[in-house]
């Protein structure tokens, strides 16, 4: 089962994503948090990501889909095994791509969890979470372009996924487990189908 975790920033992709792989086993690929280990490793690629994404715009997308036709090339049993995907596709440029090299390995998205959380708090718990994080994009003028830029360049995948009839909406405002369980009954009974 390939799974894409999609929302805002600060919907909440990173923390249900640690609750799936330990449920079902799958590998988990975050594109930001790639990116970010490159960054601190210092890398060519790092220094290119680190312009994006203190600014709070997108990585162009060859560079974003090179870096994961790369992990793929490199650990072949991934796609066998199952992947959720958090932070990826964000444009539909990316989601064809993914489509493309998913199909290559014999497989497909399966589903889509749409975790969909007021923008208050958005903006609320990155701004809490920027206290610590270390994050050059948790600031409220970063906070702002990047949802700018998922308004404009990533929501519009919804309707993508929504005519493949694949889309899962989840309300992602309250309580962790109460999400975690809503996106676990939606995959369960994706699974018995
Ligand atoms: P990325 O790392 O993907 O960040 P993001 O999408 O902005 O989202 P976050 O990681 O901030 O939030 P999340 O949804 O994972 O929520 P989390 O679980 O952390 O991308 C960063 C940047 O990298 C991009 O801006 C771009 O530049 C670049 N990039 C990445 N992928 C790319 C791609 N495919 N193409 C091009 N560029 C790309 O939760 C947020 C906080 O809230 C945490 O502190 C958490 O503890 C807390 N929290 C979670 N759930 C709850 C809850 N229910 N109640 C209260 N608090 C909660
Ligand atoms: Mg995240």
């Amino acid at each position: 089962m390939n799974i894409v975790i999609f929302g805002a920033p600060g919907s909440g992709k990173g923390t249900q994503s640690e609750r799936l792989i330990d449920r079902y086993g799958l590998h988990h690929i975050s594109t930001g948090e790639l990116l970010r280990d490159h960054i601190a490793r210092g890398t060519r690629l790092g220094k290119i990501a680190d312009t994006y994404i203190s600014q709070g715009q997108l990585i162009p997308d060859q560079l974003m889909l090179e870096v994961l036709g790369e992990i793929f090339k490199e650990q072949p049993e991934t796609a066998a095994r199952g992947v959720i995907f958090d932070g990826f596709p964000r444009t539909i440029a990316q989601a064809e791509a993914l489509e493309k090299m998913l199909k290559g390995y014999g497989t497909e998205v399966h589903a889509v969890i749409g975790l969909e959380v007021d923008e208050d708090e958005l903006v609320r718990r990155m701004l809490e979470r920027g206290k610590a994080s270390g994050r050059s994009d948790d600031n409220i003028d970063t906070i702002r372009r990047r949802l700018d830029v998922y308004h404009s360049q990533t929501a519009p995948l919804r309707d993508f996924y929504r005519a493949k009839g694949t889309y899962h909406p989840i309300d992602g405002n309250g309580e962790l487990e109460r999400i975690a369980g809503d996106i676990a009954s939606c995959l369960d009974n994706f699974k018995d189908n």
